[in-house]
């Protein structure tokens, strides 16, 4: 299923590479729309899981500006639909789980962090040395969600939309020093 979805990302990805090559420069779409079909091709070939392990610690940054609504609109779906409402509620302001939208990190508040724990979960995330340097109200093991989440695209995403709902101190957005 994965290698499926891997071979089908990368024949999309040839075929609008071929598509660009032959349309002639009279025909190029709109910036607009170059923008919206460039995005993609910065990310979505790989898993979260292979998107972590191929890249060295600190060097995960998110494409997306949580300040672009459609990209924060299509997060807030892919957050919904791979269930991680079930745990942190419909908007990351917490349920049974931590809240991802107020200033405690638990791990730290950076993209690299994030991407990874999400992509990992807690247990591997420790035992690649990382521990807790917060504690939210609540304490438990964030399963591994990246076999779950389709690509590093997606992820990035729905990282924008977390972002995008923080309510913290605002100097804490990436993380506190001491947290
Ligand atoms: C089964 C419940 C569960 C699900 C489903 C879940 N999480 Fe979590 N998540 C947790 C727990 C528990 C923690 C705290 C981990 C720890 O302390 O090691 C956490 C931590 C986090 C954090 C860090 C919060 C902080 O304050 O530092 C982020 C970000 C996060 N989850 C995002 C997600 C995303 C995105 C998804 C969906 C793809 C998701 N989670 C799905 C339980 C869950």
């Amino acid at each position: 299923m994965l290698k499926r979805t891997l071979i089908l990302g990368v024949t999309g990805l040839m075929s609008s590479w071929i598509y660009a090559q032959t349309q002639p420069p009279a025909a190029a779409p709109a910036a607009g729309q170059a923008a919206a079909q460039a995005a993609p091709a910065a990310g979505g070939t790989m898993t979260p899981v292979q998107r972590s392990d191929s890249a060295p610690k600190g060097t995960l940054k998110n494409p997306y500006q949580d300040t672009d609504t459609a990209v924060v609109e299509a997060g807030g779906k892919l957050y919904l639909n791979y269930g991680c409402n079930g745990c942190h509620g419909g908007t990351g302001g917490g349920g049974m789980c931590p809240p991802l939208t107020n200033d405690v990190w638990v791990y730290g508040g950076d993209d690299d962090t994030l991407f990874r724990l999400v992509a990992y979960g807690t247990q591997i995330l420790q035992e690649k040395g990382y521990s807790r340097k917060a504690q939210e109200n609540v304490v438990g093991p964030m399963p591994q969600m990246g076999q779950v989440v389709k690509t590093d695209d997606d992820l990035w995403r729905i990282l924008a939309f977390v972002r995008a709902n923080y309510h913290g101190a605002p100097e804490c957005k990436f993380g506190c020093t001491g947290n």
